[in-house]
Parts: structure tokens; C-alpha cells; sequence
């Protein structure tokens, strides 16, 4: 039976009961489909218009939407294939479909055109070609180019820029330190003595006694304060690490924005207004933020920063876990010893930071449950951002 015959029966019709049988009437089917493909690019000398009628009619026999021949392999073998074998049906139909992409008329056309190429460069058949058809098949402008998908940016960068936009708006400027960090910059300097138990709140990941992978962006607030002195807006985007097992909400790479604001005058108010302004600007000016007291060694007083639900607006839901809340980042007043640190006078300058996880805010804001998903390059995901 031809596959022209077979496509028009059912897999029990044709005997086909198993993931064997399947494969190998898939291997023929795409055997056919090259054998056809070959023969009609390899036809060499005929009219511009005689060529692009074979490509169409070979294009429309086997991906015509109607009654082309993988349409009824769609139908009478996909569709009708028993249970057992309809996952080995599907993944070589899926195949077939890809090889098939190959008698789309501009990929014919495209290599109709070099074997006609091949051919003319070959001394003896030069005659029997003809010069007309040489010179309009090479310069045929009106053929379809090879388009390239775009991409897009990646839905955390999106997010990132966002919150990098309203800063920048704010006259802050954005700053950046190394990955790979040294444990004094890390811990030392921001007032976290070895001896100190808070250092096992950032689960490290050690590269030598001296050096880590920096737990989160702080350490970039001392060098930059080395670098610039006071005063010093500045939002430090960057990806930190920590010995966490992936899970839903854990990744051992995520993404921080710190924020640092050092000035002869800056209050707590300060922060709290900047914070709120930023809050209402990213989630919509209905949002209201909440400050409750916290501890890090490298500020005093710290705060943990809050926002009104952005799902039920405050009233309780799955996400904020009935509370009304969602905890966003931590924020302070700089600690003088930090200051000192980073070669600024406390005396003379005070400062406030704060420091957010990108990831979970783009979490937040797709309303995504799993923080994995950012970074498993599924395009099927990524498309939709
Ligand atoms: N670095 C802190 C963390 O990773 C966040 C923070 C930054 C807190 C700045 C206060 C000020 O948890």
C-alpha cells in the first residue's frame, strides 16, 4: 500500500499494535517524505514559474491544512491510536511534523536553487540548463528571508530595571561589586564577627577560608562607600548565593537589590517615605507598606518592611497566609561602625539601606509559585513574559 493508502487508514487497520510497529511506519513515512523532497529539488533545469508550481504542489500534498497527508495522519492514526501506543504516536508525529517543516515552499525553493547552482558549475550540463534560468533562479529577490525568532528579556531582569527605573528617578545611582567575595567584605566589615551567631543566618558557600560567594549585596555598601565616600545614593543589583537546597522558594543563586542612602542628614523618615513611595510606585498606588522592628548586625534600628497584600488588598488570602501582609525586605539605619568602616565620619553622616530579593518580588508580580522556574530555560515559560 502506498502511504497515500495508509494515511487514510487507522493504525489497527493497518496492523500496527505496538511502539515498534509505530516506529517503524513513522521511518517510512519520513523516508518517503526525503525521497520526494530529493527528487524534486534535484529536477534541475525548468521554468521559474514550472518550479514554484512542483514546490507548492509538494508543499500542499503533505501540509495542506486539508487533505494534506499529515493532516490524516493527525486524524486517523494520532487522534484514533489506541492508549498504549498514542505517547509513541505522539512524539513521532511531533518528529514527522519537524522534519516535514523541511516542504515548506521556501526551504524547497531554497535548495531547488543551490542544486541548480551545483548543477551549472558542472562544465558538461551547463548547455542543457540554459543561461535564463541560472540568472533568474541566483537573484530571485522576491524569496522569503530566513527570519530569526527575537527574544525577550528574561522576567527578572524585567523586574529589575523596573525597580532600577523608579531609583534612577529618585537621582539614585547603580552600582556593582564582585560575585565572588572576600569574607571581609562579606561579614567583617558589615559588623558580622566570626563569633557572631548571625553569620549561620546567611548559609555560606565557602571557596577558601578568606574568600565566599557573596551571601547577599551588602558587601558592596562598604565598597562603595570606599570609593565614592558621603554623600552616596546608590541601588547595588547583582545575584548572591547561599547553601540552600532548590525548592519552591529556594535557590542557591537568586537576586538582591540593596538600596544605600548616606547624607549629613538622613532619618529613619526618610526611609520609610522612600520605601512606601517605591512600594506604591512598583505594585500601584493603592499599596500601603508596614515596618516592624528586626535585627541585622549592620544596621540600627532594622526594620522588616511589609506590604498590603497585593492579591486581596489587605483582607487575608493564600498568599499573604490570612495576614494581609507579604514581607517584602529588610532596611535600617547604617551602623556607625559600618560607616566607620567604609571610611565614612558617623558624626558627621548618617544613612539607611535596605536590601530585597528580586526573584520573589517578579514572584509577587506574575503571581508565580516557584521560584525554579526563573531558571530552567523552559521556553514555554519564558515566552509568556
Ligand atoms: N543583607 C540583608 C539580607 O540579605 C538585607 C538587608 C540589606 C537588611 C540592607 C538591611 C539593610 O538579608
Amino acid at each position: 500500500m502506498t502511504i497515500d493508502g495508509k494515511v487514510r487508514k487507522t493504525l489497527a487497520e493497518l496492523g500496527v499494535n505496538d511502539a515498534a510497529d509505530v516506529e517503524a511506519l513513522f521511518a517510512e513515512v519520513r523516508a518517503a517524505i526525503e525521497a520526494e523532497r530529493a527528487n524534486l529539488v534535484s529536477r534541475g533545469a525548468v521554468s521559474e514559474s514550472d518550479r514554484d508550481k512542483l514546490c507548492k504542489d509538494l508543499r500542499d500534498r503533505w501540509l495542506a491544512r486539508k487533505n494534506g497527508i499529515l493532516s490524516f495522519i493527525d486524524e486517523n492514526w494520532l487522534k484514533k491510536a489506541p492508549k498504549e501506543v498514542k505517547p509513541a504516536v505522539g512524539k513521532h508525529f511531533n518528529a514527522l511534523r519537524q522534519a516535514a517543516a523541511r516542504l515548506e515552499i521556501a526551504d524547497l525553493l531554497r535548495d531547488f536553487h543551490r542544486d541548480v547552482t551545483v548543477t551549472v558549475t558542472g562544465v558538461q550540463v551547463k548547455a542543457s540548463v540554459g543561461s535564463a534560468i541560472i540568472t533568474t533562479t541566483a537573484a530571485d529577490l522576491t524569496l522569503p528571508g530566513n527570519r530569526r525568532p527575537l527574544g525577550s528579556l528574561h522576567p527578572v531582569t524585567q523586574v529589575q530595571r523596573e525597580i532600577e527605573e523608579i531609583f534612577l528617578n529618585l537621582g539614585f545611582r547603580i552600582e556593582s561589586g564582585p560575585e565572588i567575595e572576600s569574607v571581609y567584605y562579606n561579614f567583617d566589615a558589615l559588623n558580622i564577627p566570626e563569633s557572631h551567631p548571625s553569620r549561620d543566618d546567611w548559609d555560606t558557600l565557602y571557596i577558601d577560608s578568606k574568600t565566599v560567594l557573596r551571601t547577599h549585596t551588602s558587601p558592596v555598601q562598604i565598597r562603595a562607600m570606599e570609593k565614592y565616600g558621603a554623600p552616596l545614593y546608590i541601588i547595588i543589583p547583582g545575584k548572591c548565593y547561599r547553601h540552600d537546597n532548590p525548592d519552591a522558594s529556594h535557590s542557591p543563586m537568586f537576586h538582591q537589590i540593596e538600596g544605600l542612602a548616606i547624607a549629613s542628614d538622613i532619618t529613619f523618615a526618610d526611609l520609610k517615605g522612600t520605601l512606601d513611595f517605591f512600594a506604591k510606585k512598583l505594585f500601584g498606588e493603592k499599596i500601603r507598606t508596614r515596618f516592624q522592628p528586626s535585627f541585622f548586625p549592620f544596621t540600627e534600628p532594622s526594620g522588616e518592611v511589609a506590604i498590603s497584600c497585593i492579591f486581596c488588598g489587605g483582607e487575608g488570602c493564600r498568599v499573604c497566609k490570612e495576614s494581609g501582609w507579604i514581607e517584602v525586605m529588610g532596611c535600617g539605619m547604617v551602623h556607625p561602625l559600618v560607616l566607620r568602616n567604609g571610611g565614612i565620619d558617623p558624626e558627621k553622616y548618617t544613612g539607611w539601606a535596605f536590601g530585597l530579593g528580586i526573584d520573589r518580588f517578579a514572584m509577587l508580580k506574575y503571581d508565580i509559585n516557584d521560584i525554579q522556574l526563573f531558571f530552567q530555560s523552559d521556553v514555554r515559560f519564558l515566552k509568556q513574559f
